[in-house]
């Protein structure tokens, strides 16, 4: 099985991830958990690339690129064996975090962007997908706190130095995909406390099997 969270940068889903996990583990199911851009190890190289500040002459293009290069490695590497090895495959962000930050937020053409997911990566989605949903204005006031106080380092803020209305075409764009999935995408309210959080998405997934 494959899921995925995804989010506006500070919605929670790093550690509603691992919290999903040992939920998971404890009731026996076999888990790994991963990211993207990163997951593997030349994936954590290109991640450096990728969310480092310095890269900001990088074109929407070579971005875009990058990413689909980690995600050639990631899925090849990583998630293609572990599911075939009957493991749950836990993944932050994925192929639905390329179509609204380079497609809604960046402006490249998302049918471009599928396209090439279809053809690269033969269309391998999500079995379920949870959306951290919440405004930009407090999604970005978590991120910059952790970036203030070093939970989260400098070097990986390239995303958080974006304007607010780049980060609600962001969140315009995952709402918008999740409408035109709506058995594969469960929206659940990031703006609750931690706990809420998680007892929403065990909710969903108890629905879901
Ligand atoms: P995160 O690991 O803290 O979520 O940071 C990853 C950043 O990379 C985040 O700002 C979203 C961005 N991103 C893209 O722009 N496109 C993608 O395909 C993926 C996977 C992430």
């Amino acid at each position: 099985m494959f899921i995925t969270l995804e989010g506006i940068e500070g919605s929670g889903k790093t550690t509603q991830m691992r919290q999903l996990s040992a939920s998971l583990e404890n009731r026996g199911h076999s888990c790994v958990l991963t990211r993207e851009p990163g997951g593997t190890v030349l994936g954590e190289r290109i991640r450096a690339i990728l969310l480092d500040p310095a890269s900001n002459e990088l074109v929407p293009t070579a971005e875009l690129l990058l990413y689909m290069a980690d995600r050639a490695q990631h899925i090849n590497s990583l998630i293609k064996p572990c599911l075939a090895d009957g493991k749950i495959v836990l993944c932050d962000r994925y192929f639905d975090a390329t179509v609204v930050y380079q497609g809604s937020a960046r402006g490249l053409d998302t049918g471009l962007i599928c396209d090439l997911h279809r053809i690269i990566f033969d269309d391998l989605k999500p079995d379920i997908t949870f959306l951290l949903d919440l405004a930009p204005q407090i999604g970005l006031a978590r991120a910059w706190k952790q970036l203030d106080i070093g939970t989260r380092s400098g070097s990986e803020s390239r995303f958080e130095e974006e304007t607010i209305s780049f980060h609600e075409k962001v969140r315009a764009g995952y709402l918008e995909l999740a409408r035109s999935e709506p058995k594969r995408f469960r929206v659940v309210d990031g703006s609750k406390n931690e706990k809420q959080v998680q007892a929403d998405i065990r909710d969903a997934l108890a629905e879901y099997f």
